[in-house]
């Protein structure tokens, strides 16, 4: 079905919805690093690192990211040069890892095929990795002004409530209406804060639940406000069925240092990062029993299990996974790094070097944490 946009308004009334929303967003916008300006023009890479950053993660979250991240990396070039590991590093813990791995290609192919420039031209930005239509409508629009639309969750919410758009604007055919919809909406100029204040609407006012529609600029141009279906639309996700998973992780040691081995580029998560092995543990598989086996399947080295660490209990996707850490003491077989790109034997000191997962994050501050009563160190 096709739709067209918007339905039935006249433009004098979508002129008002465009004036009403960018005043509020005038007033009301938060102070965030991305937004500085210089004599009104907004760095492209800026733009384009906090929006990669801001696409899967909540903007408390990246602000603290975003700021480390830049002063590390100003530019584009800056970016191109650093070692991929410097990047993975500078992103652990926002979690997502393969933006980062984009955002550092992307680099490279603009400093190789265009000089280093960011330029305000569609046909470039489609062609890098990680952009999408997304990436290209926040960061042309931002940084050059140029009339392309955004959807993320919040203006996705937005623009549902606001033409009472009752099916689900997730799927296919919703997808569809909601670019549709976000493209219809735009003015012809100041089109990336426009975009912005679709977003900012969504987070501060017209929120998932209880939306403030008293403090809404736009509740007077709202078919779901006028119509009372604010809370019914978007419908609501439905929840992931979550499946519990217990895994165990070896943490080897051999006199002062643990074996530290690295993902492949081709693994299905934290692809280049570094862990200690570990993988699941059968249905009543005794704690040692696991350490012992994975050890031996992962890296090919015997191994004999000693204290639990700690036990970390992390998401991912739909699993929840209790991670049981243990130390081993190494005491025999060889080496073989099985499905692992690199392996290294490290001090405590140098864990904090490497670009690791969150989870495997806790194990290693657990580690090296002064009240640690392990064998280990
Ligand atoms: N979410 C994604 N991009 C954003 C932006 N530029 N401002 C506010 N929220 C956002």
């Amino acid at each position: 079905m096709l739709f067209s946009f918007p339905p039935n308004w006249p433009p004098r009334a979508l002129a008002g919805l465009r004036v009403r929303l960018l005043n509020w967003f005038d007033k009301h916008q938060r102070d965030l690093p991305w937004r500085a300006a210089t004599d009104g023009k907004r760095d492209p890479y800026r733009v384009w690192v906090s929006e990669v950053m801001l696409q899967q993660t909540t903007v408390a979250a990246v602000v603290p990211f975003f700021e480390r991240f830049v002063a590390a990396l100003p530019d584009v070039r800056a970016l191109a040069a650093a070692d991929e590991q410097r990047v993975l590093k500078l992103w652990e813990g926002l979690g997502y890892y393969r933006r980062a791995r984009h955002l550092y290609a992307a680099a490279r192919d603009l400093v190789r095929s265009h000089a280093g420039e960011l330029p305000d031209d569609p046909a470039v930005w489609a062609a890098l990795p990680g952009v999408g239509r997304y990436i290209m409508g926040a960061v042309l629009s931002q940084a050059f002004d140029r009339r392309l639309p955004i959807v993320e969750a919040n203006s996705l919410r937005v623009l549902a409530r606001l033409f009472a758009y009752r099916n689900d604007p997730r799927d296919g055919e919703g997808k569809a209406w909601v670019w549709s919809a976000a493209e219809a909406v735009l003015p012809a100029k100041r089109c990336g804060d426009f975009n912005q204040a679709l977003m900012e609407l969504g987070a501060l006012v017209c929120k998932p639940a209880a939306p403030d529609c008293g403090n809404c600029p736009l509740a007077g141009h709202c078919e779901a406000n006028r119509l009372g279906l604010q809370d019914q639309i978007p419908p609501k996700k439905k929840p992931l069925a979550i499946t519990a998973v217990n895994e165990v992780g070896v943490v080897i040691r051999d006199g002062g240092t643990v074996l530290l081995c690295q993902r492949p580029a081709d693994a299905g998560r934290w692809q280049n990062m570094w862990e200690v092995p570990h993988a699941p543990r059968a249905d009543g598989e005794d704690v040692s029993a696991a350490a012992r086996r994975v050890a031996q399947e992962l890296t090919g080295l015997e191994v004999e299990p000693g204290t639990e660490v700690l036990t970390v209990k992390h998401g991912v996707t739909r699993y929840a996974i209790a991670l049981v850490c243990v130390e081993a003491e190494r005491v025999g077989g060889a080496f073989a790094p099985g499905a692992y790109a690199a392996a290294k034997w490290v001090t405590p000191a140098e864990l904090a070097e490497y670009p690791v997962s969150a989870p495997q994050r806790k194990l290693m501050a657990a580690l090296t944490d002064s009240n640690h009563q392990g064998r280990l160190f």
